[in-house]
């Protein structure tokens, strides 16, 4: 199957996802899940922790206020959005965006792990402390985990069954909202990821 047909296939299974807790509060808000958006081939994967407010509406990962967050750190180190991949471990939005529980994650992550699998980035950019436990427990770097503001912008190579991959932990981009330090906390984590990029 091509990578498109895949995606869609991912989609549609999640789109008729019955027996996830959060698929209630879905219909009764007559929102929508965030399957994720960008180029199918890109070396770059973000992957975030759920859809928020916003995100819900339209269906689309960081169109809110994290997410202009996201695009200023994007657009201050010259990375294209279009170029990425972004999606998020949990595909529902949690109610009054309260932290995703593990019964949550279990569900939603064999789907992330198959659009890692379809696109198979070179950089994986986790955004927040969830997705960065996620990755790092998936890739057998259980003991690498730590506190996130530890593991901003560092780097760690690992290898998937479609090749090597470099593992680039972010804080998340709402950790930033209401404090100026961490907006230049926040960005020297993405120059690093930069760095990556162009290597
Ligand atoms: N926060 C996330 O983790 N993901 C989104 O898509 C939006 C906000």
């Amino acid at each position: 199957m091509d990578k498109d047909s895949a995606l869609k296939k991912i989609k549609e299974e999640i789109l008729g996802l019955e027996n996830s807790p959060l698929y209630k509060e879905r219909v009764a808000n007559h929102v929508f899940p965030v399957i994720g958006e960008g180029d199918h081939n890109a070396k770059v994967m973000f992957i975030g922790e759920a859809p928020g407010e916003k995100e819900a509406k339209s269906g689309r990962p960081f169109c809110g206020t994290a997410g202009k967050l996201l695009d200023w750190c994007l657009s201050e180190i010259g990375v294209d959005r279009k170029e990425t991949y972004i999606t998020n471990i949990v595909k529902d939005r949690p109610p009054k965006n309260r932290d995703p529980y593990p019964e949550e994650i279990d569900i939603y992550s064999p789907f992330l792990d198959r659009q890692i699998d379809i696109i198979q980035p070179e950089i994986i950019a986790t955004l927040g402390r969830f997705s960065a436990e996620y990755m790092l427990v998936k890739m057998g770097l259980a003991d690498k985990v730590r506190p996130i503001t530890q593991l901003h912008g560092s780097v760690l190579q690992t290898k998937t069954n479609y090749g090597s991959v470099r593992i680039v932990p972010l804080l998340h981009p709402a950790a930033a909202i209401h404090n100026p330090t961490q907006k230049n906390f926040l960005l020297e984590g993405f120059k690093s990821l930069k760095q990556e990029i162009s290597r």
